[in-house]
């Protein structure tokens, strides 16, 4: 057995502990952010639980609403919450946390669990996003980027920075250029949580062609002319995207910047070394539908 594959037992060790030790109050914790969405208002340590935008946006966004979407982020929010404690940097109410692409605030309302409104933040490039968030969170802590950075957030303010489903679009560019964004407006040893796409996905949008299923799903099935070769470049640990047709984001999100990403683990550990230490690849697709990236900024 390798030195990294006795950390990563030893980690998803004290992950189980953690997750059997704390299953009761989180799942509490879903039970009134869920409630929050079918029974407003709802308080949590004196302070109401943000809003919702119209069912039709959430399914835009995330192709769910309500609880089954609520249900996707609540696992990102645990895989992040114990991972950050395994990793020796449990979230805590003086820590400031990014949202990037915040979307409608999806995941960063279920951060409010440890840390107080005013230390949690988000930005997007979609304005209408950041109007909803402004809104359902009562809070001025949501700007509009640019598809590319800077951004005009401080240096070393933040902890954490998070992003589902962000790093599983962005192109090679952009990519790094957020990477180096991030380095810059975190502190020394600030942990970072992106998701990009996995490899079963491959298998899944290959398995749509021919199918007539229209739109998106038809764009992914030929995304690539050739899945193999795509899949051989992953297995090489190469960065692959595709912003083929149908598969780009429409309105902001344009072909330049947008599209289809599927980060290996061997690139995420080397391509971003100098700024960033590589501490977990988490995939398990039987409960994830996003692999995470967890990173440590040197
Ligand atoms: C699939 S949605 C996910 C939203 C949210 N993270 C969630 O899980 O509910 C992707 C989000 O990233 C935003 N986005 C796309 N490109 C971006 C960029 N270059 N910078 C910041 N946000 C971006 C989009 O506007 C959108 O809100």
């Amino acid at each position: 057995m390798t030195v990294a594959h006795s950390l990563n037992s030893i980690g998803s060790m004290l992950i189980k502990l953690w997750r059997e030790k704390t299953s009761v109050r989180r799942d509490d914790w879903f039970k009134l952010v869920c409630e929050s969405y079918e029974h407003p208002p709802v308080f949590h340590k004196g302070v109401e639980l943000p809003g919702f935008p119209p069912d039709s946006i959430q399914i835009n966004t995330t192709g769910k609403a309500g609880v089954g979407t609520l249900m996707e982020a609540f696992v990102f929010y645990q895989d992040c919450q114990e991972t950050f404690a395994a990793l020796g940097k449990p979230l805590s109410e003086v820590d400031k946390l990014l949202d990037f692409g915040v979307g409608w605030g999806r995941i960063a309302r279920f951060f409010l669990s440890e840390m107080p409104l005013e230390n949690i933040f988000g930005v997007d490039v979609m304005a209408e996003f950041v109007d909803i968030c402004k809104k359902t969170f009562r809070s001025d802590n949501f700007y509009v980027t640019s598809p590319f950075p800077p951004t005009a957030l401080p240096n070393g303010v933040f902890d954490y920075v998070v992003g589902y489903s962000v790093f599983s679009h962005l192109s090679e560019k952009a990519c790094h250029e957020w990477m180096s964004e991030f380095h810059r407006i975190t502190e020394p040893g600030a942990l970072i949580a992106l998701t990009t796409r996995g490899r079963p996905f491959f298998d899944y949008c290959e398995s749509l062609k021919d199918k007539g299923f229209g739109g998106y799903r038809d764009a992914l099935s030929i995304m690539f002319s050739d899945f193999d070769e795509a899949r051989a470049r992953y297995d090489r640990g190469e960065f692959v995207h595709s912003n083929a047709n149908g598969v780009t984001g429409g309105g902001a999100m344009t072909s330049d910047f947008y599209g289809e990403t599927f980060i290996p683990e061997q690139y995420a550990r080397e391509a971003y070394a100098e700024m960033f230490f590589l501490e977990r690849f988490l995939f398990d697709s039987s409960r994830q539908s996003h692999p995470i990236m967890f990173f440590r900024r040197r």
